[in-house]
């Protein structure tokens, strides 16, 4: 008896028994179901930070960006409220906004935490199509908000032909999702509807790349068209570089990665909180171009990414070619209910695969 507790003893380690279930509750260090959707994760100093969405029943922000950390990536303890909304009702970020895909990365000259966010103003629906930025000293926060802003006003994209910056006579009038309409869109109807105050910015992602430099992803052009924008050496501005992915083509949700010298992009098509099929690219520079692959996810469930919308990529730390697919499965009537699925994303002949397990552990990349 003694000799078998005493192997148990030894044997025991969270990591041992922890592994990843994908869509099931998933109980945080207080034995709540974790509340960070839409997220992304920050490694830093040998722990990760898991920002996202804090939701009540319904999706507006009532309390603001949660933050939990692990060291481990199975067990998460709650570090309570990194971003409070404000009580002020002139606030931006006043109670019953939307703040939707929080990301957070760390800029070692500023030695800052930048987390930057869509927001949509109170009140207004997704109109305001705004990004905005809060920064904090501590991974955990309270991180102080800054601004909103839609990104660069009158810069034209890198990528944008010079007979494009011209308004075509008409095309105001253009009846919405006609072929003509889409090819308008193909050749920058809203790059220069919104060029005076800048591209509109919904769903969004972060990514530092190799040399520091900071990228910010994000849906514009009413989701019709993706902006990767280069942002400022400290993080917190746009410099004016950034280019359109995919005009006309309706991606959501991007999460990026790199491995062996190519940037991948998983996106979602846009159908609101209803899943639908996950797409992919790649490209050798951050900046493009590029190229577009296929549906990263395959087997049974892949035509509705396992029921589930991508949030972000994650490198395992101190593995080689370790990433792991975050997703949300939505829950619209309960949205503290959103479920979180996590699997292995693999580079399989230059296309990023996925495949549904129903468990499984940081083993697979071993
Ligand atoms: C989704 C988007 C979410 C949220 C939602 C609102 O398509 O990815 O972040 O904005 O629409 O309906």
């Amino acid at each position: 008896m003694k000799k078998f507790s005493l192997l148990l003893l030894t044997l025991w380690s969270p990591a041992l028994f922890a592994q990843f279930t994908p869509g099931e509750i998933w109980p945080d260090n207080n034995g709540r179901h974790i509340n960070a959707h839409g997220g992304g994760i920050l490694y830093r100093n040998g722990t990760y930070y898991w920002y996202g969405e804090i939701k009540g029943t319904h999706s507006t922000a009532e309390v603001g960006v949660s933050v939990y950390s692990s060291k481990d990536l199975y067990s998460w303890k709650d570090e309570g409220v990194a971003l409070q909304v404000s009580g002020d009702p002139a606030s931006e970020i006043t109670k019953g906004c939307v703040i939707e895909r929080p990301k957070v990365i760390y800029n070692t000259k500023t030695k800052k935490y930048v987390m930057w966010f869509h927001l949509e103003l109170k009140g207004q629906g997704y109109n305001a199509a705004r990004t905005a930025l809060a920064v904090s000293d501590s991974p955990t926060g309270p991180f102080e908000y800054q601004k909103s802003l839609r990104p660069n006003p009158g810069i034209w994209p890198q990528n944008f032909r010079e007979e494009w910056k011209k308004p075509v006579p008409g095309e105001d009038t253009l009846k919405w999702w006609t072929p003509g309409w889409y090819k308008a869109v193909k050749e920058g109807l809203f790059v220069r509807r919104d060029l005076k105050g800048g591209q509109m910015a919904r769903d969004m992602t972060l990514y530092v790349d190799d040399d520091g430099t900071a990228y910010h992803i994000y849906s514009a052009e009413d989701n019709l068209t993706l902006n990767i924008a280069e942002l400022s050496s400290d993080y917190q501005r746009f410099t004016g570089k950034y280019i359109t992915l995919a005009p006309a083509g309706h991606n959501e949700a991007p999460a990026v990665f790199k491995q062996d010298g190519w940037y991948y992009l998983i996106t979602s098509g846009c159908t609101g909180w209803d899943p639908n099929a996950a797409r992919s690219f790649r490209a050798r520079s951050v900046l493009g171009p590029w190229e577009a692959l296929k549906n990263p996810c395959v087997g049974e469930g892949a035509g509705l990414t396992f029921h589930s919308q991508s949030t972000f990529i994650l490198p395992v730390a101190g593995k080689k070619n370790a990433f792991i697919f975050m997703a949300d499965r939505w829950k619209p009537r309960n949205h503290i209910d959103g479920r979180y699925i996590w699997l292995p994303v693999k580079v399989v002949n230059g296309q990023p695969v996925i495949e549904w397990k129903d468990k499984w552990d940081l083993s697979v990349f071993d």
